[in-house]
This record gives structure tokens, C-alpha cells and sequence, in this order.
């Protein structure tokens, strides 16, 4: 059976808004707006699905959240924090709030797990959104302060930085296909958000730094395997090159300098067609959610990346899964091909599966579950699902 190299990390993700609940920000405005609200009527929907609310209340019981970590024998855990939430107006400190993510990190530390700590996971305090977020140059500052405060209060007590979360999501989401906050479409704006996240990573990567030199940083970078439908297709292939430069590389090449690792976060499969809508899935396998299954593909993106020569941490692989009946092939098989790229040489240092729980999927609300374990959502009771078992199993023997 494979073996992972030692000191493998095992661990799973969450992200604070969508476990915590009882959080203000521009999403929690936004998702209680009356635009959104009759959209979601327009298509038949229940409004209160699409709600954050308390989410799996985890502001709560993150205790409960790290005996789960603990019972599926993972030695690390990435959560993040609710930026909202520590500086609800523009230099307002809250000291509860600080103190509050203090507590985990400290549990964690205690029980010995290794701690990945998200700064910013798509979601803004409303002082921001107000301001034009991630569109002004000035969230460039705001961004840095925010870092230099929370490695100053926090710093201590992580090992792994990831200053932003998949920022080519909310440029794409956020301002050119207006399914995230703030919905406001334009090549321009999008254009400023990129270059605006791009610089804030920089900068904070050079904040934590100047304090902990020895510190690890990076981003979480969705990172989508593109192939061509057909390969002898010129213009298919032309294509599926120049969405890999524009979702994968483009960014890449932009901090590399500014990466102690790379967080990689790998769910999307496509293969391009020259037609629209430009995809085609020809794989039969799909999760809840229409999305392709394709091991293959973390492999493909691992040999990718290989050429920064950085060391790599997977911090989110999963799938919608409601009735639990591919997540454990699903984790075998995308193991395999971990495996498959480390004996080629590829520096894998970890694999974090997303998710813990079951949580607040975003545009989609609710009813996609990729937890390893179930949360009802009247009681937020947790309970593992069989395949949390495997994966347990896993983490324990450090092979699958
Ligand atoms: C990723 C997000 C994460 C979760 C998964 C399913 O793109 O980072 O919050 O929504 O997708």
C-alpha cells in the first residue's frame, strides 16, 4: 500500500464564514438583498436556504469542530478568520473577537495540530464594501494594516499563512459574471480587484516576514486542469492554453516571489471545445453539484505547478456528495495520483480535504454537502459520515 513521506500533513478545511454564523459583512447584506431575494423566488427556491444565518454555528463549537480534526487523525487544520469580525469599523479593534481566535489556536497548539490560518476568504467587512473593496487601491493599505495586526496578536501560534483564498474566483465571480457581492460587472474593475489582490498579497507577505522570517506564505490558488476535447484540434488546443494562462498562470507569475509554498486547491476539470459554452463534459462521473470527477486532473496540475519549485500543500480537494457514495473513491483515487506525482519528484507536503462539515456553500447556499461530516441544521449536531472513517484511517497510517 503507498506510503505519504514522513511529516505528511493530513487535514481538512473550513472557512470562517461559511461555518461560523452570525456574521455582518457585505455577504451577509448581500445575500438578504431584495435583488437576491427575488431571484431566488424567480427560480422556485426557499430564500432561507440561501441564508447563512448561523451556519453550522462553529463560532460556538469550534471546540466540537477540533475533537472532529482530532477524531479523523489529522495533524493539521486550516480555518480562517472573519476579518468582519476583528475590525468591524476601520481601526476598531476587537479585542473579544482576537481573543476568541487566540482560544482555537492555542486549543490547536495544545493538541498538537499543525495550524493554517486564512486571512481573507472572499468575504469583507462593510466598511470596505463601501469603499469600493477590492476595486480601490486603497484596500491595498487596509488589507496590510489588517495583516500586521493579526500576525502581531496571532503570529505566534501559526504555522502556515494563506493571506488570500482563491482570488481569481472573486475577480471572476465578483466582477465578471456577477455571482458572488459585489456584482458589478466590468473588464476594468476586474482588472483593478486583480492587480489590487495581487499587491495585497505581496504586501502582506512581506509583513509577516519582516516579523517572522521563518514564516510559511502563500495563497490558496484554484488551480483547473485544462485540456483540449480533442487533441488534434489547433483551436481547442489555442483555448485551453489560454484559459490556463488566464486562470492558472497569470497570478502564478505574479507573486511567485512572494511564496514560501503553494496552497493548491484543485476541484475542476475542463475540457475545451471551440464552441460555446467553450466545455464539455465528457466524463460520465459528475458530484452533486454537475462537477466533474477527474483524479487525473490533480496530477496534472501538480506537474504544473512544479515548475515554481516550491513546495506544495493541497489545502482543498472534495466533493458534493449527499449520500456519501463516491467521497471514499473519490479520496483513494485522488491519493493515488498525489502519490503517483510525488514518486515523480513533485515536493507534496500535505493534503487537507474540504470539508470538515458541512457548511454554507456560498451562491449555492445549503444544500451541497461536502463535509466529512454531517451537520443537522436545526440542532448542529455533527456526525461522521462512513467515509470520514476511511479517511481517518488514512491520516493514521499515512498511506491509503
Ligand atoms: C472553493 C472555496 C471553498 C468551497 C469550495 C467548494 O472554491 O474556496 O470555500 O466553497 O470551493
Amino acid at each position: 500500500m503507498p506510503e505519504f513521506p514522513k511529516k505528511f500533513l493530513w487535514g481538512v478545511s473550513t472557512s470562517a464564514y461559511q461555518i461560523e454564523g452570525g456574521v455582518v459583512n457585505d455577504w451577509s447584506q448581500w445575500e438578504k438583498s431584495d435583488k437576491r431575494k427575488k431571484e431566488l423566488q424567480k427560480r422556485g427556491e426557499k430564500v432561507d436556504e440561501y441564508v447563512c444565518g448561523q451556519a453550522c454555528d462553529s463560532y460556538n463549537r469550534w471546540q466540537e469542530d477540533i475533537d472532529l480534526v482530532e477524531k479523523l487523525n489529522c495533524n493539521s487544520y486550516r480555518f480562517g478568520l472573519e476579518w468582519a469580525r476583528v475590525e468591524p469599523e476601520k481601526g476598531s479593534w476587537q479585542r473579544g473577537e482576537i481573543d476568541h481566535y487566540r482560544k482555537i489556536l492555542q486549543e490547536l497548539k495544545k493538541r498538537n495540530i499543525t495550524t493554517v490560518l486564512t486571512l481573507w476568504h472572499w468575504t469583507n467587512p462593510l466598511w470596505l464594501k463601501h469603499k469600493n473593496g477590492w476595486q480601490n487601491r486603497e484596500v491595498v493599505k487596509d488589507f496590510s494594516q489588517y495583516t500586521e495586526k493579526m500576525v502581531e496578536e496571532l503570529g505566534d501560534l501559526v504555522d502556515y499563512w494563506v493571506t488570500l483564498n482563491e482570488p481569481m474566483v472573486h475577480v471572476v465571480n465578483g466582477y465578471l459574471i456577477e455571482k458572488f457581492p459585489p456584482n458589478k460587472k466590468g473588464l476594468l474593475k476586474a482588472n483593478k480587484a486583480f492587480r489590487n489582490l495581487a499587491l495585497a498579497h505581496q504586501e502582506a507577505y512581506n509583513i509577516i516576514h519582516r516579523k517572522y522570517p521563518q514564516a510559511q506564505v502563500s495563497i490558496t490558488k484554484l488551480t483547473n486542469d485544462f485540456q483540449p476535447a480533442r487533441k488534434w484540434c489547433p483551436l481547442e488546443k489555442a483555448i485551453a492554453r489560454a484559459a490556463h494562462y488566464f486562470w492558472n498562470d497569470r497570478l502564478m507569475k505574479k507573486i511567485e516571489n512572494h511564496l514560501d509554498y503553494i496552497g493548491l486547491d484543485y476541484y475542476f476539470h475542463n475540457r475545451i471545445v471551440w464552441h460555446p459554452p467553450f466545455r464539455k463534459n465528457m466524463n460520465k462521473k459528475v458530484n452533486d453539484m454537475g462537477w466533474e470527477i477527474y483524479p487525473e486532473g490533480i496530477y496534472n496540475v501538480l506537474k504544473y505547478l512544479a515548475k515554481y519549485q516550491k513546495p506544495i500543500i493541497i489545502l482543498e480537494n472534495g466533493l458534493a456528495d449527499s449520500e456519501d457514495k463516491h467521497r471514499e473513491m473519490f479520496i483513494r483515487e485522488h491519493l493515488e495520483y498525489i502519490h503517483k506525482a510525488i514518486q515523480e519528484g513533485v515536493d507534496v507536503r500535505g493534503y487537507f480535504h474540504w470539508s470538515l462539515l458541512d457548511n454554507f456553500e456560498w451562491a449555492e447556499g445549503f444544500w451541497p454537502k461536502f463535509g466529512l461530516c454531517e451537520v443537522d441544521r436545526k440542532t448542529f449536531e455533527r456526525r461522521m459520515r462512513p467515509s470520514a472513517k476511511t479517511y481517518a484511517r488514512i491520516c493514521k497510517n499515512n498511506r491509503f
